[in-house]
């Protein structure tokens, strides 16, 4: 068993076929460079990042509601996996309209989670790891239970009746932009009887939108913004972070939801290694979250091709996926950092998204590990966790369902009756199946894991995509002063075979993981791959 994972970890199968090739590259304590790596300011770009909704880790309890507790009683399996890093989402006290991104108070503890306390233990277990904490910020509209929205509904006149946005009819013309642009439902103003006017909400009715153009909205999310950081947290995953501000003639990422986030950036940066990761909401590009590279995000997610993957292997041709890397590399300030992603909260697994086609999940992640950027995976995703069909919230429940730990009936998530019914195929994908297999979808997570582990060159190195003359071939070059990498993933069902231009000077490529072969003679690459496979060849 520990020679399998042993084995595993370098990217061999048990059948020999994926075998690293010669030759190999001297090796090093690799565990001591990623403690050094993941102890400096620039630890985020080093660390694996892994998404948790607290409500489906881990039950402590029996109620069947995953909680604070319960996490940190896993933090060693996440640390056993190769995980840095977590980004929570929301965990404050809400009525759960929108699965706690309505938020009815920003400084305290969603009591199904557990307390304030338990929420500091977690962080000082995961930091006594080594493991930082990021949690979501949603600052864009709070819950209409919020103190806040009670007291500027209650009339016209209250101190905080300008801290949302109000309108005597339906439609004002300072918010036209946000009315045509309202993500669920019909209409985003809805009718207060209270104050007889409309409020404005971008999202449901239960989420009214702050007023930003308000100063003492803009003193009081600082605040919050403080109250956590002085907690300890890491940083932050800014919810729909465009979106503060609205305008009747711009619908974009205005300049001055750019000078808010600017403030942010400020305070975050009175604290040592803090960090601030956006939710774009262009889809396709977040150079613009970026600013001039250190006064904006320090990560963006990047949709294009987090979102937009599994097209792009339906396709069977990587031109889409290797164009969006390109616009990074080329329109990015430098210093900006994507955080890269298959799958989150947001959208169906990743699981699902490839159809049920395991390879193609698996060279999505292959793609996500060794790109540019840091990479960040949603619970379950390292064991192929499928979609449930159950709905409690919303239809994102399919990508919301309880963690698989262990067999059933409870999954080793619950010893009660989970909040969400787990997803398909569970007696296949939870971890205590999977963690001795080296064929199984969480070997593969902790080779690419593994092979990122200490490697500087993964997270902070250059890259530059790689003219092949195959369509269906996607091709890049990772390197930095010390080491070097060329990845390859055929992103069709067939074998191919294709010809790479490469800058000259590289070392005969040892393959570290995946399958194919790849000869170099001056600066032709030559490569040999199976149907539905990638590899990483190491040339330094
Ligand atoms: C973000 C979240 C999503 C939420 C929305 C409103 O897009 O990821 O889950 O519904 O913001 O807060
Ligand atoms: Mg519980």
């Amino acid at each position: 068993m520990l020679l399998a994972l042993a084995l595993s970890a370098l990217g061999c199968g048990d059948d020999g076929a994926d075998r690293p090739s010669d030759p190999v590259f001297p090796e090093r304590d690799w565990e001591a460079e990623a403690d050094l790596l993941l102890a400096g300011p620039d630890w985020y770009r080093h660390a694996v990042f892994y998404e948790v909704y607290v409500r489906s880790l881990q039950d402590s309890d029996g109620d069947g509601i995953g909680d604070l507790p319960g996490l940190t009683s896993r933090l060693d399996d996440l640390r056993a996996l190769g995980v840095d890093a977590l980004w929570l989402m929301p965990i404050m006290p809400t009525p759960f309209k929108d699965s706690g991104y309505d938020v009815a108070d920003y400084e305290g503890i969603n009591p199904d989670y557990g307390a304030m306390s338990d929420f500091e233990a977690l962080l000082d277990a995961a930091h006594a790891r080594g493991m930082r904490v990021i949690i979501d910020l949603v600052l864009n509209h709070t819950s209409s239970e919020h103190a806040w929205f009670q007291e500027s509904r209650a009339d016209k006149t209250n101190p905080k009746a300008d801290w949302y946005v109000w309108s005597d009819t339906p439609s004002d013309p300072n918010n036209s932009c946000g009315t045509q642009n309202v993500v669920f439902g019909p209409s985003a103003w809805e009718y207060d009887a209270g104050r007889d006017q409309y409020y404005f909400h971008r999202f449901y009715p239960e989420q009214p939108d702050l007023n930003y153009e308000s100063p003492e909205v803009v003193a009081a999310t600082l605040d919050v913004a403080r109250f956590w950081l002085d907690k300890g947290v890491d940083g932050f995953r800014c919810d729909v972070i465009s979106l503060l501000y609205e305008s009747a003639d711009d619908c974009g990422f205005l300049d001055k939801t750019k000078a808010y986030i600017k403030q942010l950036r400020q305070v975050v940066d009175e604290y040592p290694d803090r960090v601030l990761v956006a939710e774009p909401t262009n889809l396709t590009d977040a150079k613009s979250y970026f600013g001039s590279g250190n006064d904006q995000f320090h990560m963006a997610f990047h949709f294009g091709f987090g979102y937009f993957w599994s097209l792009q292997f339906g396709s069977q041709n990587a031109a889409a996926t290797l164009a969006t890397f390109q616009n990074a590399l080329t329109e990015y300030p430098a210093g900006s950092q994507d955080a890269l992603v298959i799958g989150s909260h947001d959208v169906v697994r990743a699981f699902d998204a490839a159809q049920g086609d395991e390879s193609r999940h698996r060279r999505a992640a292959l793609i996500q590990m060794t790109m540019r950027g840091s990479p960040f995976i949603y619970y379950g995703e390292e064991l192929g966790m499928r979609s449930g069909t159950a709905k409690v919230v919303d239809f994102r429940d399919s990508a919301r369902t309880p963690m698989l730990w262990s067999g059933g009936p409870g999954y080793g998530f619950t010893t009660g009756t989970p909040w969400l019914p787990f997803g398909a195929d569970a007696d296949s994908t939870n971890l205590e199946v999977q963690q001795g297999d080296p064929a199984s979808m969480h070997s593969y997570y902790r080779s690419l894991l593994g092979l990122r582990r200490g490697r500087a060159v993964w997270g902070s190195g250059d890259a530059e995509i790689l003219s092949v003359d195959h369509a269906g071939v996607f091709a890049a070059r990772r390197f930095d002063a010390d080491q070097r990498y060329v990845v390859v993933v055929n992103m069709t069902d067939d074998p191919v075979s294709a010809k790479l231009a490469l800058p000259g000077g590289e070392s005969r490529p040892g393959r570290v993981l995946g399958q194919g072969t790849l000869t170099i003679e001056g600066e032709a690459g030559t490569l040999s791959m199976p149907a539905r496979q990638g590899a990483v060849f190491r040339t330094k």
